[in-house]
C-alpha cells in the first residue's frame, strides 16, 4: 500500500479523525478511500477482546480466552525462549480474533511493593524487564500482529495515576525507568508504544516532546506509532506535536476539531499531522496485509501451554526437606485458593478464562484431603474453619496451605496500603503450622507480602498469579514432576518500611518525588547491607547447582571493546533441574554513588544430575557505564569492575575483576570556586596548578615532617583539598595575583 499517496487524497478532517479512536477499541475508517478500521485489545497475558459493552477497567465481559501467567510470574522464569513462545501463542490468537495490536507488555519498574499493578509488571530490575519485554514482543510480532509496550514512562503507582507528576532525576530515569523500554525498542521494535497517564517532571507523558520524540524516536530509533493510554490526553494539539500519534479511545470528535482548527490557524504544521497519520496507517496496513483470520486458536492446547509456562515461573522460596511430596503420602490442601485459585489481577488485563484448573482438581487421584480454612469473599476465617483445617493438618503427613491476596487487595486503579496477607490467612497458617511440623505455604499474589510465620513452616512456594492452569502447575511442582526453576524478579523485604521508596511513595498531592534515585530494589538493600526476607534472584530447586571456573576474555579492556565471560555451571545434586546463572557487575570505586552490583546478564540452563555446561556472556560498554548528567550520555569511568556470578544477588559463587578504560573524556569546567581536590584528580590539571600546590603547605604552617610542626604536610594537604582556587590570592600574601589566577584558569579550561 502506498500510504503517502493515500494521505495526499485525504481531507484535513479525515486525517485529524484518524488520530483518535472510533470507539473504545477501533481506529477510524475512511470509507470514501476504502481505508478500513482495525481493532486493538488488552492483553498482555491473553486476550481481553470486548465484543459487546466496552470499558477499559475490566468491568464488562470479554470473549472467552486463555489466561496465561501474569508478568509477575513470567519474569520469574528468567527464560527468554519461554516468554517468546507465550508471545507467539498470544499473537496467533490475535490473528484468529482479527486484532491488529495487543496492548502489552507492561514493563514499569516495581518501585514499591505497594503498586496496585505490580502483578502486571515484570521486575524491579531494568535489565531483566527489558530482556523479557523484548522476548514477548518478538513472540507476538512473529505472528504479524503488533504489541504496545506500556506505560511510557515512570508510571509506578496507581494513586492519582492520571494527574500525578513523577519527579525523577535524569540519571535515575535513564538507569532505572527507561531501559526496559529502550531495550525493547532496540531489540524488538514494538509496533506501538503506549504513553502513560502521569506527568514526568511536570509534563504529561502524552505531550512530552523530549520523551516521545527526542528519546523514543531520535535516540532509540522507534518506528511505529505512539498511542495514548485510555484517557491520558490533556492537550491534544501540543500532544500531536510532541509525538503522540493516536489518541485512545475516541475523543468524541472534540480533539479532531481542535487539530483541524490548529492546522487552519497555522498553530500546527500540517506535516506533523501527515506524519502521525502515516505512522498509524503504516502499522494498520502491516497488519491488514498479513491478516490471517483463519489461524487456528486451539484454546485447549493453550490451556496446557499456560500450565507448562506457570511451572517454569514458580519460585520455591524455602524448602527444609519437605518438598517434593510423595504420591504415597496423605496430604491436606488447606485454604479456599486450593479450590478457587487467584490466578490473575483486576482491571484492564482481566481475562474471561474459558477454563481454570485448581490445585484440588489437578490433585484428583492423589491422597489429598481439603479444608476451606478461610472464606475469600468474607475475608475471614471462622473458629470452625480453623478447627477443621487443624484437624485435616493433623491427619496428614504434610499440610499445604494455599494463601495469598484476594482480588480486592491488589488491582489496577489503586495501590495497596500495606504488605500483609489477610489477617485470617496469617492466623490460619500459624494454627496449621502448630498442628503439623510439615507445613508448606503456596502463595498466590502479584507482589511481595510479609511472612510473619516464615520460620514456623518448612516450605514456601511463590506461585504468583499463575494463569488459569495454575493448579496443574502447582501440583506438578509440589509432587516433583516439574523442578521449580523460577527465581525472584524482585526482592522480598522483611517489612514494608525497609523499601527504599517507603518515605516518598505516593507523593504529596500531585507530585511524587523519586528521592531514592537509582537505589531501587536490591540496588538499595545490597548497598545498605540490609537483611531481606528473600533476595532478588533467589529461588530453590529440588537439586543443587554450583558455578565455578570463571574466565574473562581479558583483564584490561576499553569501553569500546566487549568482554566475554565464561563460567561453568554444574548440577551437583541428584535430580534433573534448571538453574538461572546470574551475572552482576559492580564498579569498585566511582566518583558517583553507584549500586554494589547490577544484573547485566542471565541464562537459564537445564542440567542433568552431575552434568556441567559452560555458560557465556558478552558485556559491552553499557554493562559498565552509568548515566553522566554532565555529558547527557552513558559514561564509563576508568577503573576496576567486579564481575560476579551467582544464584541470587546475595549468593555469589565466583567473582573476578576487570580493568576498564573509559575512552570518553568528561571535560571539566573550572572556575575560581573549583576546589583543589577536583583539580588534582586530573593529572593534567594538577600539572597546571603545581606552582601553587608546591608552596601551599607552607601557607598553613606545615613544611616539616619532623614532628614539631603544628600542621604536618599530610594535614596541610588534607585541609587544602577542599579549598577553592580563589583563596590562593588572598592567602598568598600577594605572591599570587588575580591575573595569575585567571591565566591559570584559562590554561585549565583549555586542557
Ligand atoms: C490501562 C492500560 C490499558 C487501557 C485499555 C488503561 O486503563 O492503564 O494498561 O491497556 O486501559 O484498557
Amino acid at each position: 500500500m502506498d500510504i503517502k499517496a493515500l494521505i495526499v487524497q485525504m481531507t484535513l478532517e479525515e486525517k485529524a479523525g484518524l488520530c483518535s479512536g472510533l470507539d473504545f477499541w477501533h481506529t477510524k475508517p475512511v470509507e470514501r478511500l476504502g481505508v478500513p478500521s482495525v481493532m486493538v485489545s488488552d492483553g498482555p497475558h491473553g486476550l481481553r477482546k470486548q465484543d459487546e459493552q466496552a470499558d477499559h477497567l475490566g468491568l464488562n465481559e470479554s470473549i472467552p480466552a486463555v489466561c496465561m501467567p501474569a508478568a509477575c510470574a513470567t519474569a520469574a522464569s528468567f527464560d527468554r525462549d519461554l516468554i517468546q513462545w507465550m508471545g507467539q501463542s498470544i499473537g496467533a490468537s490475535c490473528q484468529h480474533e482479527r486484532l491488529s495490536v495487543v496492548l502489552g507488555p507492561a514493563v514499569n519498574i516495581k518501585r514499591s511493593p505497594l503498586c496496585g499493578r505490580n502483578f502486571e509488571y515484570l521486575s524491579e530490575d531494568p535489565y531483566l524487564a527489558g530482556e523479557m519485554a523484548a522476548a514477548y514482543i518478538n513472540g507476538v510480532q512473529s505472528q504479524n500482529v503488533g504489541t504496545s509496550i506500556k506505560h511510557f514512562a515512570a508510571n509506578n503507582q496507581e494513586h492519582r495515576r492520571m494527574s500525578s507528576s513523577s519527579d525523577v532525576d535524569e540519571r535515575t530515569l535513564r538507569e532505572i525507568y527507561f531501559p526496559a523500554f529502550e531495550t525493547a525498542v532496540k531489540k524488538a521494535q514494538p509496533w506501538t508504544v503506549m504513553c502513560s497517564y502521569n506527568k514526568i517532571n511536570g509534563v504529561y507523558a502524552s505531550q512530552n516532546h523530549w520523551l516521545l520524540t527526542d528519546v523514543l524516536r531520535k535516540e532509540w530509533g522507534f518506528q511505529g506509532y505512539v498511542m495514548s493510554d485510555w484517557g491520558a490526553v490533556s492537550d491534544r494539539v501540543p500532544g500531536l506535536a510532541a509525538g503522540l500519534d493516536l489518541e485512545m479511545p475516541s475523543s468524541g470528535g472534540v480533539n479532531d476539531k481542535k487539530i483541524v482548527e490548529a492546522v487552519r490557524s497555522g498553530e500546527l504544521d500540517e506535516a506533523v499531522l501527515d506524519q502521525a497519520v502515516e505512522r498509524i496507517l503504516t502499522i494498520n496496513y502491516r497488519y491488514l496485509e498479513n491478516a490471517r483470520p483463519d489461524t487456528r486458536w486451539d484454546k485447549e492446547a493453550d490451556h496446557l501451554l499456560a500450565a507448562e509456562i506457570a511451572g517454569q515461573c514458580m519460585v520455591l522460596l524455602k524448602n527444609e526437606g519437605v518438598l517434593p511430596l510423595s504420591e504415597k503420602d496423605d496430604v491436606a490442601f488447606i485454604g479456599e485458593f486450593a479450590k478457587k485459585p487467584r490466578y490473575q489481577g483486576g482491571g484492564s488485563s482481566h481475562i474471561n478464562s474459558f477454563r481454570t484448573t485448581s490445585a484440588l482438581e489437578a490433585a484428583q487421584g492423589l491422597k489429598v484431603t481439603y479444608a476451606q480454612g478461610y472464606d475469600v469473599a468474607a475475608d475471614a476465617a471462622t473458629d470452625e474453619m480453623i478447627a477443621q483445617a487443624v484437624a485435616a493438618a493433623r491427619a496428614a503427613k504434610t499440610a499445604v496451605v494455599f494463601a495469598g491476596l484476594p482480588d480486592a487487595y491488589e488491582s489496577e486503579g489503586y495501590d495497596r496500603t500495606h504488605m500483609s496477607l489477610p489477617a485470617c490467612q496469617n492466623k490460619l497458617i500459624e494454627a496449621v503450622a502448630a498442628a503439623n511440623p510439615n507445613t508448606v505455604v503456596v502463595l498466590h499474589n502479584g507482589s511481595p507480602v510479609e511472612m510473619p510465620w516464615v520460620d514456623k513452616v518448612k516450605g514456601v512456594l511463590e506461585a504468583y498469579l499463575g494463569g488459569q492452569a495454575v493448579g496443574l502447575a502447582t501440583v506438578r511442582i509440589l509432587y516433583g514432576q516439574v523442578d521449580p526453576s523460577g527465581r525472584l524478579a524482585e526482592s522480598f523485604p522483611v517489612k514494608l518500611s525497609d523499601n527504599p521508596s517507603y518515605l516518598y511513595y505516593g507523593g504529596e498531592g500531585d507530585r511524587t518525588e523519586y528521592r531514592e534515585g537509582v537505589f531501587v530494589g536490591y540496588r538499595y538493600y545490597d548497598k545498605k547491607q540490609m537483611p531481606v526476607l528473600f533476595p532478588f534472584g533467589h529461588g530453590l530447586s529440588y537439586t543443587t547447582f554450583a558455578y565455578s571456573d570463571l574466565r574473562l576474555s581479558a583483564d584490561h579492556i576499553t569501553d569500546r571493546d566487549t568482554l566475554t565471560v565464561t563460567v561453568k555451571a554444574a548440577n551437583t545434586g541428584s535430580r534433573h533441574g534448571k538453574t538461572v546463572v546470574q551475572l552482576y557487575v559492580g564498579d569498585v570505586e566511582s566518583s558517583v554513588v553507584r549500586p554494589v552490583r547490577e544484573l547485566k546478564g542471565f541464562e537459564k540452563v537445564e542440567l542433568a544430575p552431575g552434568e556441567s555446561k559452560d555458560v557465556t556472556f558478552t558485556l559491552d560498554k553499557r554493562s559498565f557505564a552509568y548515566w553522566n548528567e554532565q555529558l547527557h550520555d552513558w559514561y564509563v569511568e576508568t577503573g576496576d569492575f567486579t564481575i560476579e556470578i551467582g544464584q541470587s544477588s546475595r549468593a555469589i559463587d565466583v567473582a573476578a575483576t576487570v580493568h576498564v578504560t573509559g575512552t570518553v573524556k568528561c571535560k571539566k569546567h573550572y572556575t575560581k570556586d573549583s576546589i583543589f581536590l577536583d583539580i588534582l584528580s586530573d593529572p593534567a590539571a594538577a600539572q597546571v596548578v603545581k606552582p601553587l600546590t608546591d608552596g601551599i603547605s607552607q601557607m598553613f604552617g606545615g613544611g616539616g615532617s619532623d614532628g614539631d610542626a603544628a600542621i604536618t604536610d599530610d594535614m596541610g594537604a588534607a585541609m587544602v583539598k577542599y579549598m577553592p582556587l580563589r583563596n590562593v590570592v588572598s592567602f598568598s600574601g600577594g605572591q599570587v595575583s588575580e591575573d595569575m589566577l585567571n591565566a591559570m584558569l584559562n590554561a585549565l579550561n583549555s586542557l
